[in-house]
């Protein structure tokens, strides 16, 4: 990371004291740190410290009142290659979740062009809050990678979720982050995300839970290491704002079939991790079909294509194509078999019977079998340290294809 620069955004928690540590960290890494805090992380570490460790002045206000100089905090965002905000308090992230711009630190994420780090640290109970969850996950939508905090004992004495990630491994995700920063410069990646809708009439779908995040994990992963993703995604509550992503949104299958053929040809990689839906109602009412009083209606159903199958059967030498398999039973057997009849290079395993896997959670427990029967096992993860796992495992078969 030498050289790199830093924005150290440093909000008012009792974490803050750990941010001692960090800068010292960061600064023996090479890099260089502009701390910014906001008013309330005064109250627990003071400026002096982090401006010794960082040898550079704390930025905690607008303007130095005796001397009457501005803090540019657009420069400052120019200025960084990355901003990381630790401790982020339940606050911190609400207002740059809503863009409420009252503090230095917040002015300066909104200027910052840079990729952006938040380290959250509450109390157990914050943390479970919806409005903190919704907050987060706003923030990961607009490109932010959540450095989850780690569970254990907080400063309330409680034990749960909430404490900040210690510095050492705060660190440790930069440097991966630098590391594998341009793996992927140049390529082009095509992923599906979501589920797709078959239509029944106007105002009603055959559909499935899946939520898009495991895809739109994907895209940011990849995007952020420098590929050009097309993300097709079916219809989902979630959004992604990356200059590397282009996203094109399709309804059902068939939609998504025609959006993959288009770019496929052209992509270096393809990962189908969208729950495609098997069948469609064979005929999608003009208008909306009304209860009947005698007897319920049956819907006739006709198989959707095989999108990936579809990609397989067109794959070209040196083109990679992966699947995804969310099995309840037979878990090895029916991926395996997948692989095989997609003409796939690997398949990303997820079994319903691990808990904390498959959809709408916000972890995943994957294991990726390859199409000569290697089997490679990981933890449990949230799902962007999933995201990372499968690119570098597709970074590494590139370099031995
Ligand atoms: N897939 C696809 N088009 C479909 C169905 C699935 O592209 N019509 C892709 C999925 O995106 C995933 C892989 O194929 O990458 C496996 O999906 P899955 O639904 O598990 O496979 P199916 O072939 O539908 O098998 P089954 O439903 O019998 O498990």
């Amino acid at each position: 990371m030498t050289g790199k620069h830093i924005i150290l955004g440093v909000s008012g928690g009792i974490a803050a004291y750990k941010i001692a540590t960090l800068v010292r960290l960061l600064i023996k890494a090479g890099t260089e740190v502009q701390v910014v805090m906001t008013p309330n992380a005064k109250e627990f570490i003071t400026p002096l410290t982090l401006s010794t460790l960082s040898r550079k002045p704390v930025i905690s206000e607008f303007f130095t009142r005796n001397t009457g100089e501005w803090h540019s905090h657009v420069d400052l965002g120019l200025w960084a290659d990355v901003m990381v905000v630790a401790p982020a308090t339940a606050s911190t992230i609400g207002k740059m979740a809503h863009g409420i711009a009252d503090n230095m630190l917040i002015t300066t994420y909104l200027s910052a062009k840079c990729p952006v780090f938040v380290a959250p640290a509450m109390d157990l109970d914050m943390m479970a809050h919806p409005s903190t969850t919704a907050n987060i996950a706003l923030l990961r939508s607009y490109g932010c990678h959540i450095i989850e905090p780690a569970t254990g004992e907080l400063a309330s004495h409680l034990v749960g979720k909430g404490r900040m990630e210690e510095p050492e491994n705060i660190v440790k995700a930069l440097q991966d982050f630098f590391a594998t920063r341009a793996d992927l410069a140049g390529k082009k990646v095509l992923i599906t995300a979501g589920p797709t809708h078959e239509k029944i009439d106007p105002v009603r779908f055959i559909g499935n839970y899946s939520s898009g995040k495991m895809g739109y994990a994907l895209a940011q992963e990849a995007a952020d290491r420098g590929a050009q993703v097309t993300l097709v995604s079916g219809p989902v509550a979630l959004s992604i704002k990356h200059p590397n992503v282009n996203v094109v949104n399709v309804e059902s299958a068939t939609e998504m079939l025609n959006a993959c053929t288009e770019h496929f040809a052209d992509s270096d990689i393809a990962i189908m991790c969208a729950a495609v839906a098997d069948y469609a109602p064979e005929e999608c009412a003009e208008s909306k079909i009304k209860r009947e009083k005698s007897k319920a209606p049956t819907l006739k159903l006709k198989k959707n294509p095989d999108i990936a199958a579809t990609l397989g059967k067109n794959k070209k030498r040196g083109q990679i194509l992966a699947g995804f398999a969310l099995e309840t039973d037979n878990e090895i057997v029916n991926a395996t078999d997948k692989i095989r009849r997609k003409n796939l290079d690997f398949i990303v395993l997820n079994s319903l019977r691990d808990p904390g896997a498959g959809f709408r959670t916000d972890t995943n427990k994957i294991t990726i079998l390859d199409a000569i029967g290697k089997v490679y096992p990981y933890p449990l993860k949230p799902k962007s340290g999933v995201a990372n796992d499968i690119i570098n495992y597709i970074v590494n078969i590139r370099r031995i294809k």
